[in-house]
């Protein structure tokens, strides 16, 4: 036998393993196959468990994830925001299931530094306080502009309807030059971004997750500057600011959409919301640098509180009656009985499209009145040049909401409107938040 002979069967291995510089090599090899096969049993397991996380299966079952009947579940988009928030606490009272989405603004924060949501916590909170009873009122923090995290909020919840308000939603914001070309080119996208591709984004998520309802929230705005008063929802809609041109664009793409679905659709296009909760639970609290883009309303109180020296009303020598701009305010208690109603009598594969309003215009030297009275404080005055822009007269014909949805304006009264907003901005003059001074200079 010579030593090169080659056993023919094998041969039980030499039980004292070989020696290669210093290191045991077979056992070294077990040992990783040992640890392979772990490490390959821990990756399948971490697949698994993120597969099963990812399917709708895994997720334990709540009163949220699943349809019941006699209750419809309600996603409201923009929950935290002014109006959201009012609409949520509606739906809540009349037994709705509510499902809030707050913003966190991805977009905004990559180009304006915005790394807040515009929407208040505090509101929700407000919300879990009165309806803390499990199945009720559940939020969730996405960035609506991220359609992966939308299709896993409407993969993870069993949706009814959705009312969509959340937006960026100031004209003058959307308009704005803030330091020059580029800055401008980043709000009108904001604009675009949040109100237009979002609105795309919502809509395709529902229907791929058969969600058949959609109550959308436009605005009068979208009608540009009308030849003849009052608007109706014939009026020709030429938008003149980027606010205006983003939601005329969802409303088209939703109306498009609605033509090869059986989705049941309202859009609801408010005219200037005022007002707050006769409760005194919400109320409207932009963040302090949005205050100056913001409403009338809100301009008086900070006014009334001393915030800002005075009201600074721009254009006396409009053709109106007392030469100021005349506005439809509709208060916001009103409103979101308007998308109660437009929910209720939403039907498959309608389109309904009202204005809300009260069909009844105010001048703004009127509004200032009433708020002096509201608030009690004999606010200063400074009447200015016209703002370029503003048009003299704009209200709307409701006669169509009267009609088809048995909606009328209740609290038209300005002056009670004002007084039930101003008793909540008097005890919230941080807004939600609690402790940080407002440090406006508008
Ligand atoms: N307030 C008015 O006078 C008025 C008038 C006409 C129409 N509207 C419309 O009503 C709706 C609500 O307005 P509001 O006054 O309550 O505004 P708001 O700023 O108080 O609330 C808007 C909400 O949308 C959320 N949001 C914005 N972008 C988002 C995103 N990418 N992802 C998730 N959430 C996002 C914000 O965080 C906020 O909670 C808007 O669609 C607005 O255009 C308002």
């Amino acid at each position: 036998m010579n030593g090169l002979h080659r056993p023919s069967r094998p041969q039980p291995r030499a039980s004292r393993p070989w020696s290669f510089s210093g290191m045991d090599y077979p056992e070294t090899k077990k040992k990783r196959n040992f640890a392979g096969k772990i490490l390959l049993a821990a990756v399948l397991t971490v697949l698994c468990v993120y597969i099963l996380k990812n399917s709708s299966s895994f997720t334990t079952p709540t009163a949220f994830s699943r349809h019941e009947t006699g209750v419809t579940h309600v996603l409201v988009t923009g929950g935290a925001g002014f109006i959201g928030s009012h609409a949520a606490l509606r739906l809540l009272k009349d037994s709705y299931r509510v499902t809030i989405v707050l913003g966190i603004h991805l977009y905004s924060v990559s180009l304006l530094q915005d790394n807040l949501s515009r929407g208040n916590f505090g509101a929700v909170k407000v919300l879990q306080e009165q309806f803390p009873e499990p199945g009720r009122l559940q939020f969730i923090y996405a960035d609506l502009g991220d359609p992966k995290a939308v299709n896993k909020i409407f993969r993870e919840n069993a949706f009814d309807a959705v009312m969509h308000f959340a937006a960026v939603a100031y004209v003058g914001e959307s308009t704005l030059d803030l330091l020059g070309e580029l800055q401008h080119s980043k709000c009108l996208l904001l604009y675009y971004h949040n109100i237009t591709s979002n609105t795309l984004v919502v809509l395709e998520a529902m229907a791929a997750h058969g969600v058949k309802t959609l109550i959308y929230s436009s605005t009068c705005a979208t009608y540009g500057e009308p030849l003849k008063m009052p608007i109706t929802e014939d009026t020709p809609q030429i938008p003149i600011n980027p606010y205006g041109k983003a939601k005329k664009m969802a409303e088209d793409i939703i109306l498009d959409f609605s033509k090869n679905s059986d989705m049941a659709v309202m859009i609801l296009r408010y005219f200037n919301v005022i007002g707050s909760d006769p409760e005194g639970w919400l109320g409207e609290a932009p963040r302090p640098e949005l205050r100056e883009h913001g409403r009338i309303s809100g301009a008086c109180f900070d006014a009334a509180l001393g915030v800002i020296p005075g009201l600074k009303v721009k254009g006396t020598d409009y053709s109106t009656a007392d030469g100021t701009c005349i506005r439809d305010y509709i208060d916001v208690t009103d409103l979101v009985d308007a998308h109660v109603k437009a929910l209720a009598k939403a039907q498959p594969s309608k389109v309904g499209i009202y204005n809300v309003g009260t069909g009844k215009g105010r001048s703004v030297k009127e509004f200032v009145e009433a708020c002096k009275k509201a608030t009690g404080v004999e606010i200063k005055v400074d009447f200015l040049e016209r703002r370029p822009g503003d048009y003299a007269e704009v209200y709307s014909d409701p006669s169509k909401i009267n009609r088809e949805l048995n909606w009328t304006a209740q609290y038209t009264n300005l002056q009670e409107s004002l007084l039930t907003a101003w008793k909540w901005q008097k005890s919230h003059q941080n807004g939600y938040r609690k402790s940080t001074s407002l440090a406006l200079t508008y």
